[in-house]
């Protein structure tokens, strides 16, 4: 089922031509974005594609068949190509959201239990269920345009039309849409927007239509038609923020050439791997020896790469610095488990360390460290150990924290707080009783919480 129009064109009353022979073919199950500055006749051609315009000349076509322009040929067309407005003002006007969504369905013949169902269905996809008895006009602006966008999905167009869906919505909701979108798109729906959000534009879309001065200048892939640069500037847009930092990578020789990254995995997936590097060292280093480059503190491991920086010293500047080439090898995530010293069994603990296959052991206060020495357990690290485990594990290796009861919870808030910022993978787990005591710990908070909640309720 697709969607064409034929040497469009259409002048409003007052003489404005706001389409000037636009001829465009929509595929089936595409995602499809119309960009062009304010006035180039993004919605007016919105409107001549769902019939509420009637061309001046030329035709649009539906599933090949020129539209039929009687109130019975529009009201088929409209089932099957849906279209929410710029302005939400212009679409809604029921007395109430419910009412609002329920239009649709209900002048489409549905019963009164299939309109319940759908109403009910879109006011949960859309977390509208406390506005549903309000007036719509009462509603923010945000929150009109999900009523306008439910109103229209209710009832199941084959083609969606949205008009700036993305305007008025805060950065979560206007997720939440895309991803509504997204989904409709999977289950093979044809999703047509407008948006002066060329970044949307361009990560979102399998087709662009560009359009300037009532007419269209360019079409294609996204990565196509804002590659034009000069083209993309005299329609007063601008290109997407990861293609300009691309270029200027590319410029410098770091990212490798002619590609169009849609996102930052693909832009990454670009880089070029540095293996010169020019770093500070001291006078008693001289080419040829191998080196191990200082690791600056979760910088050069973030998200999930473990790599031991070796490095081989090629060349002695007079300035003091060396150029080494780099050898990188990338090991395992590394790990970190606590132990709590209150219930010490030296045989559970001596499992545990070869279980986890142990690098290094710290201790935690004095208690534990004495216990440690008089079992003749290793201890590597005995002050900043959580730093210093963390420091460890972000380079591949297993650690192990002893230490006592009341320090447990805290070791364990710090390691996952850490982790959590940080995006770095990591193993963390409390071992032993430790992880029998954190976890009816966190069963107590969620208990109280769940008490607090319910006298919230009452
Ligand atoms: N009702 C109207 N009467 C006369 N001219 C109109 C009317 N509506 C729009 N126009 C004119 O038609 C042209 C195209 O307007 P249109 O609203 O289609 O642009 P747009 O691309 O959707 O702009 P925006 O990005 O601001 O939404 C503009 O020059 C505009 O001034
Ligand atoms: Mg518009």
């Amino acid at each position: 089922m697709i969607l064409e129009t034929k040497n469009l064109e259409f002048s409003y009353p007052d003489g404005t031509l706001a389409i000037d022979d636009i001829s465009i073919t929509i595929p089936e199950g595409k995602k499809i974005s119309f960009v062009g500055k304010n006035g180039s006749g993004k919605s007016t051609l919105f409107l001549l594609l769902n019939g509420t315009l009637k061309p001046k000349k030329g035709k649009v076509l539906f599933d090949g068949k020129e539209v039929n322009y009687s109130s019975s040929g529009l009201r088929e067309l409209r089932k099957k190509v849906g279209i929410v407005f710029q302005n939400s003002d212009d679409q809604l006007f029921a007395p109430t959201v419910y009412q609002d969504i329920a239009f649709g369905p209900l002048n489409l013949g549905y019963s009164k239990e299939e309109v319940n169902h759908v109403v009910n269905q879109m006011l949960d996809h859309f977390g509208l269920h406390h506005l549903k008895d309000k007036p719509p006009h009462h509603l923010s602006g945000g929150q009109k345009k999900r009523v306008a966008i439910a109103g229209v999905l209710a009832m199941d167009p084959d083609i969606i039309i949205l008009d700036e869906p993305l305007s008025n919505l805060d950065p979560v909701g206007a997720d939440e849409i895309l991803d509504i979108l997204n989904e409709l798109n999977g289950l093979g729906k044809t999703i047509i927007i407008s948006t002066h959000d060329v970044d949307l534009a361009y990560k979102w879309s399998d087709y662009v239509y560009l359009l300037s001065s009532s007419k269209l200048v360019n079409e294609g892939a996204p990565g196509i038609v804002f590659s034009n640069e000069g083209e993309i500037r005299n329609s007063a847009l601008k290109s997407p923020f990861i293609l300009d930092v691309y270029r200027e990578l590319e410029k410098r020789w770091l990212a490798a050439g002619n590609a169009q990254p849609k996102d930052i995995p693909e832009l990454v997936q670009l880089l070029r791997s540095i293996d010169l590097m020019r770093v500070d060292a001291g006078p008693e280093i001289t080419v040829g020896e191998c080196v191990n480059l200082g690791v600056l503190f979760g910088e050069f491991t973030k998200e999930g790469l473990y790599e031991a920086v070796n490095s081989r010293v090629l060349f002695k500047n007079d300035d003091g610095t060396v150029v080494v080439e780099l050898k990188r090898r990338v090991l395992k995530p590394g790990a970190i488990y606590v132990y709590d010293m209150d219930c010490f069994d030296k045989d559970e603990l001596d499992k545990i360390i070869k279980e986890h296959d142990i690098d290094h052991i710290g201790a935690m206060g004095k208690k534990s460290k004495d216990i440690a020495e008089s079992a003749d357990i290793c201890i590597v690290c005995n002050s900043g150990v959580i730093d210093k485990s963390i420091l460890n594990a972000i380079t591949g290796s297993r650690c192990l924290i002893l230490t006592s009861s009341g320090m447990v919870p805290h070791t364990a808030k710090r390691i996952r707080g850490y982790i959590q910022n940080s995006g770095i993978r990591l193993i963390f787990n409390p071992v032993g009783k430790s992880a029998i005591e954190l976890d009816s710990q966190k069963e107590g908070q969620r208990k109280s919480q769940e008490e607090d909640q319910k006298e919230n309720e009452t």
